[in-house]
């Protein structure tokens, strides 16, 4: 069912939800799959319809304040500037899970991750459900995260019950999950809300989960799974601009005297000028670049290594996570 984002449609939505459906909704990072987060049984048909390892745990999204008590068992010291400052907002907490949350949402861990959403449909929603809602991206696992409802219908249309129509998402790229639970704050995913803007407010260091970390203990499980990928082989060019350059055109040159495609994820978006002076467009635009790139049959996507100062940090995470291989130039 493919619902508009009206009053009546977004009550239809939330009695789906209630009666242990799946709706896939805009957010403003990327679209959710959501599942009434109290509610195992709901919850498990999230992982069939989305194929994913049931050892990846869930987001769960809420609408107030007051929803975060049903979520969470205790909220640590410095939690609350955070939440006062980026909610809603594009940043996921791990925090201790209640009771009241079944096991399944976290992949059997004592944490739970929870954000409140910056988009008024989302919000709308989750009120309107009166639960949490569990809700990780909502494309088919292993897949870019989709940004526009016919990306959700293309990854997992006939595996659902409604999509809740819109074409945009504002940031592009999923949130930062910053885990709260240890003794000190660690980013273990980067996304819509930057490092430096985390350290600007709580005035502490925050600290960023590298992929060694991750191997000897798995505290984000999502973190070792291939990530975000077009069907096309995407290398990533790394190396001085001028060198980068000019292994691009060295490619571009080799696949066209063949009749091949290329999708140099730079210039595709048209906009040498301004997509590269504005890194929070380019990161709006990436998921559905790769997309498009697909839908197009090429046959070998190109990406140049970026600064990671801010969202860039978010986006050089996705493009390495994506990529077949990176390539020095
Ligand atoms: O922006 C977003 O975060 C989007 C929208 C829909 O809210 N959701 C999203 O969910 O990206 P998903 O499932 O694609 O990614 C969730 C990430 C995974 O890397 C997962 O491992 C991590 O969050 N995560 C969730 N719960 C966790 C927990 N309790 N401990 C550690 N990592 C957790
Ligand atoms: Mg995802």
């Amino acid at each position: 069912m493919i619902l508009e984002s009206d009053r009546g449609s977004i009550r239809v939505a939330a009695a789906i939800l209630r009666k242990g459906g799946l709706v896939a909704f805009p957010t403003e990072t990327v679209y959710g799959l959501g599942a009434n987060a109290l509610d195992a049984v709901a919850v498990r048909k999230i992982f069939e319809a989305k194929g994913r390892p049931v050892d990846n745990p869930l987001i769960v999204h809420i609408a107030s304040r007051k929803q975060l008590a049903q979520v969470v068992h205790s909220i640590p010291a410095g939690a609350g500037i955070l939440i006062d400052f980026f909610w809603p907002g594009p940043l996921s907490l791990v925090l201790p899970r209640s009771q009241h949350i079944p096991a399944v949402v976290s992949a059997g861990l004592p944490s739970v991750a929870v954000r409140m959403p910056d988009h008024k449909e989302a919000l709308a929603l989750i009120s309107a459900a009166g639960v949490p809602v569990a809700a990780p991206s909502a494309n088919r696992s292993g897949r870019p995260s989709p940004t526009s409802y016919r990306h959700v219908l293309d990854d997992l249309s006939g595996r659902i019950d409604a999509v809740i129509k819109s074409d945009f998402c504002r940031v592009g790229v999923e949130s930062t999950v910053l885990d709260l639970t240890g003794s000190r704050p660690v980013i273990l995913r980067p996304g819509g809300v930057s490092r430096e803007e985390l350290e600007r407010v709580s005035g502490q260091k925050i600290y960023l989960a590298g992929i060694k970390d991750i191997s000897k203990r798995p505290i984000s499980p999502g973190m070792k799974y291939r990530h975000y990928s077009p069907k096309a082989p995407l290398y990533l060019i790394t190396g001085s601009e001028y060198r980068r350059r000019r292994l691009i055109s060295a490619f571009e040159d080799f696949y066209r005297r063949r009749g091949k495609k290329v999708g140099v994820l730079e210039t595709f978006m048209g906009g040498s000028s301004i997509l590269k002076h504005d890194e929070g467009l380019f990161a709006s635009r990436l998921y559905e670049a790769l997309r498009a790139f697909d839908r197009l049959g090429v046959t070998v996507i190109l990406a140049e290594e970026k600064s990671t100062a801010g969202i860039g940090l978010a986006v050089m995470n996705r493009l390495r996570k994506a990529a077949t291989r990176v390539l020095r130039a």
